[in-house]
């Protein structure tokens, strides 16, 4: 199995490239299924959770063609063919939907366009028990007839199809708000979901709905209103930059200090983290193509946080906030609100002596002086990057392992790392 080795202590200096984000990807590579005709994506990040996704969607019949790979200087991404016009299976099976949660959400482009679909329930993860209600509340809304059996979601559409309806979400759910929104430009007549999720990875998915021909107003607000329409078509659009890696490599040089160029990196998506980075002490610029990190790598100014639905602090930099936290000048206050169990990285960071104390869903982080350098296990994705981040300035080396969760998420994150002067590496067993 393989593992990554740092060894703490260099400053961060260069520029790195933001890859497409995993989390508009998937479900853009899951909107295929709408239309018989072609999508294409550009810009799509080559990570393990998207190899997964492709598997289930060609499971269902979906033809899948590379056009042009990842070009290793610039890190451009990949361009994807998909081509949905031969459905023969509306089946996502458990071995496939377990292994990658987010497939899930296919349910709702084929109830949409094939009136039935029979979708393993995803069951929970590390993080949380990552409940489905939502979905299912939204797509009976929609006219549905909803079964459980055997760990599977049986669903079907009214004789017409779906019916256009009001939506209500009880509480902020991403992955619901894409599932609905793609079932609703199909369905017959207008929905309107209220408290929707506003990320901008929703955004980028339903400007791609727009592209194909969906009617939708209110993007990138709380109150989405879908007009169905009889079919969609194709499109050619590309996958919005990564804030959270973009996040994560932000808090990477704030803690080893150094001057990075976070390249197509745009501080409007991941406003709240960059407004409480700043607020540490850390120098942070908007450029053309990208925005710039600055920092001197000594201990930050301690800044609460909590954790919300996006415009507010995102849970998935929550870990790696936490590891930048281990070494400022004070006492941290870190609430998760979104997922029950999101803290499994306490126990690895206090592994490099950080100083931390849990009690529910607040984490309380005592800053020290220095961390040193521990073996580290990776328990879920951005776990496993805030364990990349402490390692960084712990003395002396750092093994991580278990990184195939880092490899679900980041694309070559070591690779840009050590250009820009980490001295880190993957070794296999
Ligand atoms: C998406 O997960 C992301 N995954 C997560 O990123 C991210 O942490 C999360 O949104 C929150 O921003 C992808 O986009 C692929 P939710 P999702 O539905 O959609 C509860 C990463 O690291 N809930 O917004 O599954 C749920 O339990 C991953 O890239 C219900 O109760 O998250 C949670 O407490 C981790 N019932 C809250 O809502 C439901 O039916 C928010 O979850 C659905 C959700």
């Amino acid at each position: 199995m393989d593992k990554i080795r740092i060894i703490g202590g260099n400053q961060l200096n260069g520029e790195i490239t933001i890859s497409g984000a995993k989390n508009a990807a998937l479900p853009l590579m899951i909107a295929s299924l709408l239309s018989e005709e072609k999508l294409i994506l550009n810009n799509v990040p080559a990570l393990a959770d998207v190899k997964q996704l492709q598997k289930i969607l060609e499971n269902h019949g979906v033809e899948i063609n590379i056009l042009e790979n990842s070009d290793d200087d610039d890190m451009g991404g990949q361009s994807i063919s998909f081509d949905a016009k031969t459905i023969t299976d509306t089946c996502a099976p458990y071995e496939l939907v377990s292994a990658m949660r987010a497939s899930f959400w296919v349910i709702g482009p084929l109830l949409a366009r094939f009136g039935e679909a029979k979708v393993s329930l995803p069951g929970g993860c590390a993080i949380g028990t990552r409940p489905v209600d939502f979905f299912l509340d939204g797509l009976k809304s929609l006219g549905a007839h909803i079964e459980i059996a055997d760990g599977y979601v049986i669903a079907k559409a009214p004789k017409g199809g779906l019916r256009g309806n009001r939506v209500h979400f009880p509480k902020v759910s991403v992955g619901a708000t894409h599932t609905i929104m793609m079932a609703a430009v199909l369905a017959d007549g207008i929905t309107i979901i209220e408290n929707a999720a506003r990320e901008p990875e929703i955004s980028n998915v339903a400007n791609c709905l727009v592209a194909m021909g969906a009617k939708i107003s209110g993007i990138d607000t709380h109150t989405l209103t879908i007009e169905g329409v009889s079919k969609l078509h194709g499109a050619n659009f590309a996958v919005l930059p990564d804030r959270i890696e973009a996040g994560t490599f932000a808090m990477a040089v704030a803690m080893s200090g150094g001057n990075v160029l976070m390249k197509r990196g745009r501080t409007s998506d991941l406003q709240a983290a960059v407004d409480v980075l700043i607020e540490a002490g850390v120098e942070i610029e908007q450029e053309e193509d990208g925005f710039r990190v600055i920092a001197n790598g000594a201990g930050l100014r301690p800044i609460d946080v909590e954790t919300d639905p996006f415009p507010g602090f995102p849970t998935d930099l929550q870990a790696q906030y936490m590891a930048l936290m281990t070494r400022s000048a004070g006492v941290v206050n870190i609430k998760e609100t979104i997922f029950e169990n999101r803290f499994m990285h306490v126990a690895e960071l206090s592994r490099f002596g950080a100083d931390i104390k849990v009690d529910g869903q607040l984490a309380v982080v005592s800053g020290v002086a220095r961390l040193h350098g521990a073996q580290v296990m990776a328990t879920d994705l951005r776990a496993s990057v805030s364990l990349v981040i402490a390692g960084l300035v712990a003395d002396g080396q750092t093994i991580v392992s278990r990184i195939y969760h880092l490899d679900r998420g980041f694309e070559r994150l070591e690779e840009k790392l050590r250009r820009c002067g980490a001295d880190i590496e993957r070794i296999s067993d």
